[in-house]
């Protein structure tokens, strides 16, 4: 009998999340296993109770999943389960922490699309606004914006503090240059709508980030891309389903890219991430950086 393709999902959660349950199983996993409230030091005792039981087609058929809600985390965690790897023994790992990292690879090669397609733009260069972007998916655009060349700013709606934490984490953990913001109020919105030439809505669910009417300030905004499928929408006037769809704003050339647009790109690069896996006959390691490279084909297919 053939040996199923086995799953080994780790979180540092209290509960995986059932939407990367389904997406495993759906690329074609035959047993998908979650393992919770893990912290960074257990991962390698787990990882090296995994990889030896099976041979070496077996050590084909077993991954590793990353989840939990912390980019940070995962990043520590992949180290650890990477070192914790034995030669002949090495099994496929995956991050995708709260699906921040497909769901940002996903956004930001739509955002790279547009600029290219209605501006003739690259990300090098541009200026870029992260409003609610402390958080995973903010987090993880951030990396990938600065990376390619652009100037991020990460706003918290709490202040400049907070935004700070968060920008020098993931700047120390991913060699990142995002700069923090202040969000806290109208005034500082403005001022940070006011230059910005890609403005990414990634707050949380249901909050609305810019109106209709601050988006007016954006003089000199290029392409807009909002996360938020729960009524409002956190960049006013993008629906769900826009991709590169004129968006009323000062600059009078803006186009934006809804939820539901980045989610059905997401739900491919996460698929491919798997089924990478699945059909690996060396062991990868992925994270935001493959679904990024993988977002771009798709993108670039659409
Ligand atoms: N389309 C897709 O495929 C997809 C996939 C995954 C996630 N999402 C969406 O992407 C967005 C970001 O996800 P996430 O998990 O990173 O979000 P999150 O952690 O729930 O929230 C992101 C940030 O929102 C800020 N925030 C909280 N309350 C706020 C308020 N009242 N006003 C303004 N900002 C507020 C917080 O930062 P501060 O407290 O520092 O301001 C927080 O760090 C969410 O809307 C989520 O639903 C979409």
């Amino acid at each position: 009998m053939e040996k199923p393709y086995i799953l080994h999902m780790f979180t540092p959660s209290k509960n995986v999340s059932p939407f990367d349950v389904n997406m495993a199983y759906d690329a074609g996993y035959q047993a998908v296993v979650p393992y919770t409230d893990l912290s960074v030091d257990q991962v390698a005792a787990y990882t090296q109770d995994a990889i030896f039981s099976r041979g070496p087609t077996g050590v084909r058929r077993t991954g590793i999943f990353l989840g939990g809600r912390d980019i940070g985390v995962a990043y520590d965690m992949m180290d650890n389960v990477r070192k914790a790897m034995v030669q002949h023994f090495e099994v496929s790992v995956f991050a995708d922490p709260s699906g921040a990292f497909t769901t940002a690879a996903a956004m930001i090669a739509a955002v790279e699309h547009q600029l290219k397609k209605q501006f003739g733009l690259g990300l090098e260069g541009r200026n870029v606004v992260l409003l609610g972007g402390t958080g995973p998916v903010g987090s993880a655009a951030a990396v990938l914006a600065s990376s390619a060349g652009a100037r991020v700013r990460v706003a918290s709606h709490v202040g400049l503090a907070r935004a700070r934490i968060a920008a020098e984490t993931v700047n120390a953990r991913y060699n990142a240059t995002a700069e923090p913001a202040d969000m806290s109020d109208v005034k500082s919105i403005n001022a940070l709508l006011a230059d910005a030439e890609v403005l990414l809505g990634t707050a949380k669910a249901g909050v609305q980030v810019a109106s209709a009417e601050q988006l007016q300030g954006c003089l000199q905004l290029k392409v807009a891309a909002d996360l938020n499928a729960v009524p409002p929408a956190g960049i006013a006037g993008i629906a769900l389903t826009d991709h590169g769809v004129p968006l009323p704003a000062g600059s009078g050339v803006a186009v934006g890219i809804g939820a539901l647009a980045v989610g059905n790109i997401k739900y491919q690069v996460m698929h491919g991430m798997f089924d990478r896996m699945l059909k690996a006959d060396r062991a990868v390691y992925l994270d935001f950086r493959d679904a990024f490279i993988y977002a771009r084909e798709k993108v670039a297919a659409i």
